[in-house]
């Protein structure tokens, strides 16, 4: 495998790449693939200040990225921050693609003043790998909604103190 490298400069072509690793993820509905393609544009437009809206792209020199990850401070707390989204191409998975966005994630957080990272997820069987991605990590369910997303598929909250 080349070296692959971690960018938070968001480019143009972005949006492009993270409609293609949102859609290929397996996961993710059409409505939050739209919603992830939102942030992005919305960074690229009005910037990190005004969005609060971070991105990390794990990459190949010269190649599309092969992984991202979104996060951000939560609106309205002092120090709680939350990742958005992560999703590494699923050809790419297993190689610590995943392990090495999260440890800039939370190094990045924790610079800019966050004490924990908070993580939404689903307790649906297809987020089984999401669930033992980020306890792998460290981190613990803080909560569980049921029937938060529909009917039989809950919100599991993750939580890391930073
Ligand atoms: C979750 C995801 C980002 C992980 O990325 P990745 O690059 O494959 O993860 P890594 O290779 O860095 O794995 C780190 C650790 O996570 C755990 N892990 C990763 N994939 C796993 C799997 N399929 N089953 C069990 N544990 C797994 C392991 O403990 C692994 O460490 P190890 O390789 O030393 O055993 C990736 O599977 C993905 O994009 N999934 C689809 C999108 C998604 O579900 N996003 C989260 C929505 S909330």
């Amino acid at each position: 495998m080349n070296y692959i490298a971690l960018r938070d400069e968001p480019r143009p072509g972005d949006g492009a790449a993270i409609r293609h690793l949102v859609e290929t993820a397996g996961v993710f509905s059409p409505a939050e693939t739209a919603i992830a393609c939102e942030l992005i544009e919305e960074r690229l437009a009005r910037g990190l200040a005004a969005t609060g809206y971070h991105f990390l792209f794990a990459e190949e020199e010269r190649r599309q990225p092969q992984g991202f990850a979104c996060f951000g401070p939560i609106p309205l707390t002092r120090a709680s921050w939350d990742l958005y989204w992560i999703a590494v191409d699923p050809q790419r998975r297993g190689r610590g693609i995943g392990r090495r966005l999260m440890a800039e994630v939370e190094r990045q957080a924790a610079a800019g003043g966050a004490t924990a990272l908070f993580i939404d997820t689903s307790g649906r069987a297809d987020y089984g790998t999401a669930r033992a991605f980020y306890a792998s990590l460290g981190y613990r369910i803080a909560a569980e909604f049921a029937d938060f997303y529909a009917p039989g598929d809950s919100k599991v909250v993750f939580r890391k103190t930073l």
